[in-house]
């Protein structure tokens, strides 16, 4: 479901400005929380005109919110701005992509750029529901999207030239950092920065927790933590050291550093995140399986 979330401004640790603005015509179907994020994007870092965001979803009081927050222009209808459109991104639930790629079917043409943002369908899915050769690109964004910070994963179809690729990455730029990788790829990557940010959050919530356990109150626990990793990935990410070296750099010898971290390989922080990542890919395979499934009736 929609949430109201309203995305606070940009972190430092957020995206580089794409070298040219996007021109192109494009088309949200479904403007949930994801659709919002990459709208934010398109609008304020890459200098896209609202005029050139259609937006489309089941319910006019989403679509009014948007209308409001960045001028883009709404429809109910999810074939009517197809015509005008150059890039059809699709952000409805996996659930009902397939009845929403039926209805969509007829007005898709070769001029169209397809990327789908949905978690578990494949890229050979959409093709035949959508009756062929279609540029398509799959894509796995990630919530901190929302704030800028996303970590997205692009993935081409075989129809999709390179200039293609270029405008996805352009696009997703907008809202965080990009990496391209096969389709195959895909079930790691949702493993990783795809679920990861819940793992994140649940680790910020224990060392909350752990700071209240010491004494420190709630508001200040919780923005220490929160800080301490937004500031040692930022250090990470822009120093380019390896996070090995990093963290020796604050292990200083029978310090406190090493005390905690000798408590952490005991508790086997290591292996328990390597576990959850696994896990997690392994149910992103199953997921996406199901709906192979479906595809196929
Ligand atoms: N959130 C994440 O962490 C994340 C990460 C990676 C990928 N994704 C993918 O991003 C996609 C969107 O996720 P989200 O979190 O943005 O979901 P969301 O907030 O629920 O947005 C989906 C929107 O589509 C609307 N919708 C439902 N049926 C529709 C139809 N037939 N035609 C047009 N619009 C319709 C929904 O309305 P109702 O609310 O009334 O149903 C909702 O406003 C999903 O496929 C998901 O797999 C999400």
């Amino acid at each position: 479901m929609t949430s109201n979330f309203k995305p606070t401004p940009r972190s430092v640790a957020g995206p580089s400005s794409p070298s040219i603005p996007i021109h192109k015509k494009i088309t949200f179907i479904g403007s949930g929380n994801m659709a919002e994020a990459l709208i934010r994007g398109l609008i304020e870092v890459a200098g896209t005109p609202p005029e050139n965001v259609i937006c489309t979803d089941t319910r006019e009081d989403r679509l009014e919110v948007l209308r409001m927050r960045y001028g883009v222009r709404t429809s109910t209808a999810n074939t009517a701005p197809l015509q005008v459109s150059d890039i059809l991104v699709l952000a409805v639930k996996p659930q009902v992509m397939y009845e929403v790629l039926e209805e969509i079917r007829p007005m898709v043409l070769p001029k169209h750029l397809v990327i789908s943002i949905a978690a578990g369908i494949p890229i050979h899915a959409i093709e035949s529901a959508l009756g062929g050769a279609q540029r398509i690109i799959r894509v796995m964004p990630n919530t901190p999207a929302l704030v800028g910070a996303g970590a997205t994963a692009i993935a081409p179809g075989r129809f999709v030239a390179e200039g293609d690729v270029a405008l996805a990455r352009e696009l997703f730029n907008s809202v965080g950092k990009v990496v391209r990788v096969d389709e195959e790829a895909l079930d790691a990557v949702t493993g990783l920065s795809g679920s990861g940010p819940a793992y994140v959050f649940m680790i910020i919530d224990a060392l909350a927790d752990a700071g209240v356990k010491v004494g420190l109150s709630r508001d200040i626990a919780l923005l220490l933590a929160a800080q301490t990793v937004m500031g040692s990935a930022q250090l990470l990410l822009e120093t380019g050291e390896h996070p090995g070296r990093l963290k020796d750099m604050v292990t200083s010898p029978g310090g406190t550093a090493i005390a905690g971290l000798h408590t952490l390989e005991q508790g086997g922080l290591r292996t328990t995140l390597i576990n959850a990542v696994e896990k997690a890919a392994q149910r992103s395979a199953e997921l996406g399986s199901m709906y192979d499934v479906v595809e196929g009736g």
